[in-house]
């Protein structure tokens, strides 16, 4: 089986994203798997702090390496967002593939120290482990948004091509999330912001690293494609995922008001986050 570089370096070259999806419980983990079961392509578990320590950092390490295992497939896990080398050695101890060190609201100088300190760290224990980084701050969080702030999306928000350069060279990272457009979460009554594809293409011609587009919810189809086509290579998914739980759960309730039995009430909550991880990878991989 391909390791997970392999595979990214794999889909940068046929210009095609890994999809990397969020989970909070075990619910989303077999919809996720099951889809990617199904078409047969790699996926990426990704599990912020919050989500780590709902499900636990160690069960949800052992509930994947168990399912890579046991499937022989190429199904891999992701610490999200981490804003701690605290946080990512407990990550690195339980096992995972790949963690993100997010020091994306720290002055460059800054994000640059503690970005460096956490790639020494992660290669000097396991230098199969990937390490990505945020540069340029990624507005909003993963949930719907009905404030109007995050909206604005400044020329200056925007990760900047020669720093990213920078960062690239000076953390020795193996990933790049920058911000060129993109929010966490899904805006309420108004259309997601637009990304910048020239700004992809720019960066990308720097940093020599596959990039990855985080706050995939709510981005246009269009915006996908031509961002793929720039140089992304991972897309992560997160807001989406957790409305079509919420959907499925409500339409589950609502049609078996008197079940009380789990298993018989949430094969509706996976068939509702089935439907999106299906689109979403078919869209990634330009499957018809
Ligand atoms: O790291 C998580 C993702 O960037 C999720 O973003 O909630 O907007 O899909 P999203
Ligand atoms: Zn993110």
């Amino acid at each position: 089986m391909k390791n997970l570089k392999e595979l990214i370096k794999e889909a940068e070259e046929n210009k095609r994203a890994i999809g990397h999806f969020n989970v909070s419980d075990w619910i989303g983990l077999k919809a996720i798997f099951g889809v990617a079961l199904k078409l047969n392509l790699p996926v990426i578990i990704g599990v912020s702090e919050g989500e780590r320590e709902f499900l636990g950092t160690q069960r949800v390490a052992l509930s994947i390496k168990n399912l890579r295992e046991e499937y022989n497939y190429p199904i891999f896990l992701n610490a999200d967002h981490t804003h701690s080398l605290e946080k990512i050695k407990e990550a690195v101890a339980a096992g995972f593939d790949a963690v993100m060190f997010d020091g994306s609201q720290l002055p460059l100088e800054e994000n640059i120290k503690k970005t460096k300190e956490a790639v020494d760290y992660v290669k000097n224990v396991n230098p199969e482990i990937l390490l990505e980084a945020e540069l340029g701050y990624i507005k909003g969080s993963s949930t719907i948004l009905s404030t109007s702030d995050v909206l604005i999306i400044k020329e200056e928000d925007l990760t900047k091509p020669e720093e990213a350069g920078q960062f690239v060279k000076e953390t020795e990272i193996d990933l790049l999330a920058p911000a060129v457009g993109n929010i966490h979460g899904l805006l309420k009554d108004v259309p997601q912001p637009d990304l910048n594809i020239e700004r992809i293409r720019q960066i990308k011609s720097v940093v020599g690293v596959p990039l990855v587009l985080h706050g995939g919810s709510g981005i246009s189809d269009e915006d996908f494609l031509a961002a793929i086509d720039a140089g992304i290579s991972i897309i992560h998914i997160n807001t989406e995922l957790r409305l079509a739980w919420r959907k499925g759960l409500e339409k589950a309730l609502k049609e078996k008001p008197e079940e009380i039995v789990p298993y018989k009430l949430l094969p509706q909550v996976i068939e509702e986050i089935k439907m999106v991880v299906e689109y979403k990878l078919k869209l990634f991989n330009k499957i018809i």
